[in-house]
């Protein structure tokens, strides 16, 4: 079978209904960049609603399926020939990975190895050199850095100190072991902590905006003094279209923000836009909501990224810094409360009160 024109500009996103994979299906339609074929099994962070105005565009096709559905997937592949798997789809709390650590090992470890296989058995029947497998990682897998520490490259070795990261660390693994042992044209980002819209409402920033516009606690774990990485959905999503187009098979590339923190200071730069952006709350100031509370268990303490070698080979930079992204973020959440609150039902509740309920405060 010969390809198709429309198989030539196909990718098959997995996870596309989540936070980051919904903003790279967006921006990929709107650069016209490619018609995207949406697999998502819709767990708890997978919304339709993150789709909504991409329901009826013609370059996209929403599957409601799993990537360990390996019949399902060969038949996607088969159907849509695309020139792309671009795998977003995961379980992606580190706090969820603490308390349920089996999910993890499922989706994001059996679930890239079935998706690496399906690849493999499409790539053997229908040789296509243009064919790509992108994976899309964290710099979790690097594990922790030390104050003063440079920041990591795609060198540094894999010390993966969460079940999540641990979890990722694996698919990256076997996503290097098909390239190595099979040949398969596989790319790996490894980027920082995202945000931005769209971002299920259980990750900090969104936590820390619900809580301070419902003048809630804002549950700062331990210290606060744990260093991240920022960066700005739309500007990852960036990245991963230019490693996409541009990026050479088997190779890594990191992907950061340039934007360190700790998160105390962030908390406290949210507090900041709430009280200008919302200036008839009754909770001002907001950062009086702010309390410490019992640390997350293997908390890594500094995640910082060298991205020299995107920069150099493929010229990607971010657009966004931290103070315009954040701006942009709490105008987000402020202007989407109907996209929140249908997801604040029960599912959600239960986890913030399984979350929250059993750290108390503390008096850090
Ligand atoms: P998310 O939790 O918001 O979304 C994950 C999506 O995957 C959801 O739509 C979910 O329904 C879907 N999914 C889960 N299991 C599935 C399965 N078995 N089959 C099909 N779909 C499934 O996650 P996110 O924050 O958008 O992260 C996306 C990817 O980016 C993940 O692989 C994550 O490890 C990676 N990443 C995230 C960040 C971050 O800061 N959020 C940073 C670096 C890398
Ligand atoms: P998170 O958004 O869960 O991302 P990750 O753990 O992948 O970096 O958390 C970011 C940081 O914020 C992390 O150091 C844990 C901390 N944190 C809090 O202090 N309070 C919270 O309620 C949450 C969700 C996170």
């Amino acid at each position: 079978m010969s390809r198709t024109a429309d198989a030539d500009r196909t990718w098959l996103v997995t996870g596309g209904a989540g936070f980051i994979g919904s903003n790279f299906v967006r921006l990929a339609l709107e650069r016209k960049a490619g018609r995207v074929v949406n697999l998502d099994k819709l767990t708890y962070a997978g919304n339709r609603a993150s789709l909504a105005d991409l329901e009826n565009h013609p370059d996209h096709v929403f599957v409601h399926g799993d990537i360990c559905d390996v019949a399902l997937v060969s038949r996607l592949l088969e159907e849509h020939r695309p020139r792309a798997i671009v795998n977003f789809a995961a379980e992606s709390h580190v706090d969820r990975s603490i308390l349920g650590p089996a999910e993890f090992l499922e989706t994001n470890v059996v679930g890239t190895f079935k998706l690496l296989e399906a690849a493999r058995a499409h790539c053997a029947r229908h040789a296509d050199p243009c064919f790509r497998f992108l994976q899309v990682s964290t710099d979790e897998v690097y594990g922790t850095l030390e104050p003063g520490d440079p920041g990591f490259t795609e060198r540094t070795p894999y010390t993966p100190n969460s079940p999540y990261a641990a979890s990722k660390a694996a698919a990256d693994h076997f996503v290097r072991a098909y390239h190595r042992t099979y040949g398969l044209p596989v790319l790996t980002t490894n980027c920082s902590n995202n945000y931005g819209p769209y971002q299920f409402p259980e990750k900090l920033i969104p936590v820390m905006i619900q809580n301070a516009l419902g003048g809630e606690p804002l549950p700062v774990y331990g210290d606060g003094l744990q260093v991240r990485d920022w960066l700005f959905v739309e500007d990852h999503c960036d990245a991963i279209l230019a490693v996409l187009e541009r990026g050479r098979p088997g190779e890594t590339y990191n992907v950061g923000g340039g934007s360190e923190i700790t998160n105390l200071e962030l908390v406290r730069s949210i507090c900041a836009l709430v009280d200008e952006l919302v200036p008839d709350s009754p909770h001002r100031p907001h950062a009086r909501l702010i309390r410490h509370v019992a640390d997350r268990p293997g908390h890594d303490r500094r995640y910082a990224i060298d991205d020299a070698k995107l920069r150099r080979e493929l010229g990607w930079r971010p657009r966004l810094g931290l103070a315009e992204g954040l701006r942009r973020t709490v105008r987000w959440y402020l202007g989407h409360q109907a996209w929140i609150e249908q997801i604040r039902s029960g599912e959600y509740r239960e986890w913030m009160t399984r979350n929250y309920a059993r750290r108390g405060e503390c008096s850090t």
